[in-house]
């Protein structure tokens, strides 16, 4: 099965994430997933309190530049890469708009080939929301290339096994992170509306979960068909356990490394309430920061939200 994804992995994430529209659902993600919001802040409260010395980053899988935006806000000079290109125009516009697409350079590739760079390029690299769990079969040559061409820092976020297994057996889990029910986004509507049928054609299929907890791999065959009939699939996604993302980067010589996961905390929440806590200022403040320091304990990374993050030190400096 591997050999057959090998073909596809990379073809279905790049006409997924083509799509028309991507770009601009991406860019407010935050409008309407308290899920994001919690990510977000998250990964933003790492990277902006890792930042001394840095002065060149490397965003791999940037999207519509939530992070290269930021950093190039803060001074810094950012290559902004990604696969696509709606994704990086969609980005182009927001860096023009925040008035910092000077401090960016933009280029259109592979996390697969990054011969391109050199070792040590960047100070450092980032790759935030699972941009190496679509490579699969190439995720850990992927995470070395990223390990090379950075000389102090790197910062990534890879889809979580132990975090992805809880949606197979919760078919209305992505509701429980609805913040505004009347959002135009098709997606929270097909939420709604399809939630009782969801749960009425549920079934708890153990084979599935087991097969999952042993190779990490969510989809195949069924997106490989889908993408054959003209169809743009969610893409092959590579899962990630928290001790197998810690050793990677160890092996490829990263000290100091710092795991998290995001989401962690709130996924105990029922919706109500998150969205109670979301619309008072004071409360989502102190919320977003609780949620930082319960979500960075070890103990809990592993049940971030669908992420795992991981920060460390490059060696040689
Ligand atoms: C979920 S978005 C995350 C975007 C951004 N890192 C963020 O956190 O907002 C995933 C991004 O990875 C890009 N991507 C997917 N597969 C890729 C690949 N093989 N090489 C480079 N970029 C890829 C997609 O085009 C998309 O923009």
């Amino acid at each position: 099965m591997e050999d057959i994804i090998k073909d596809y992995s990379r073809k279905i994430s790049e006409r997924m994430w083509n799509l028309p529209d991507k770009g601009e659902l991406e860019s407010h993600r935050e409008k309407t997933w308290i899920d994001d919001i919690i990510q977000k802040d998250h990964i933003e409260r790492k990277l902006l309190s890792n930042l001394e010395g840095i002065e060149t980053v490397f965003d791999g899988g940037a999207g519509c530049g939530r992070f290269s935006i930021l950093l190039a806000k803060h001074g810094l000079r950012v290559t902004h890469f990604d696969i696509s290109q709606p994704m990086i125009e969609k980005a182009k516009e927001l860096a023009e708009q925040a008035g910092v697409a000077d401090r960016i350079t933009f280029v259109k590739g592979a996390l697969e080939d990054l011969s391109a760079y050199a070792d040590n390029a960047f100070d450092m690299v980032i790759s935030f929301d699972s941009p190496i769990s679509y490579t699969y079969p190439h995720q850990e040559k992927v995470i070395g290339e990223l390990v090379r061409i950075a000389k102090k820092r790197i910062m990534l976020s890879v889809s979580s096994r132990l975090g992805s297994l809880p949606y197979l057996a919760n078919p209305i889990q992505k509701n429980q992170f609805i913040l505004d029910e009347c959002s135009e986004d098709s997606f929270v509507q097909w939420l709604l509306s399809t939630r009782q049928d969801r749960i009425r054609n549920f079934r708890f299929e153990k084979a599935r979960l087991e097969q999952m907890l042993l190779d990490g791999l969510m989809g195949g065959k069924d997106e490989i068909a889908e993408y054959e009939k003209g169809g743009a699939p969610w893409c092959i996604t590579y899962t990630f356990m928290p001790d197998e993302l810690e050793n990677l980067l160890r092996r490829f010589g990263v000290e100091n490394i710092e795991m998290a996961g995001p989401g962690a905390y709130a996924r105990t929440i029922p919706n109500e309430i998150l969205v109670k806590i979301m619309e008072d200022r004071q409360q989502r403040m102190d919320f977003l920061e609780f949620c930082y320091q319960y979500d960075e304990n070890p103990y809990v990374c592993g049940m971030g939200k669908d992420n795992l993050l991981a920060k460390g030190d490059i060696v040689s400096c």
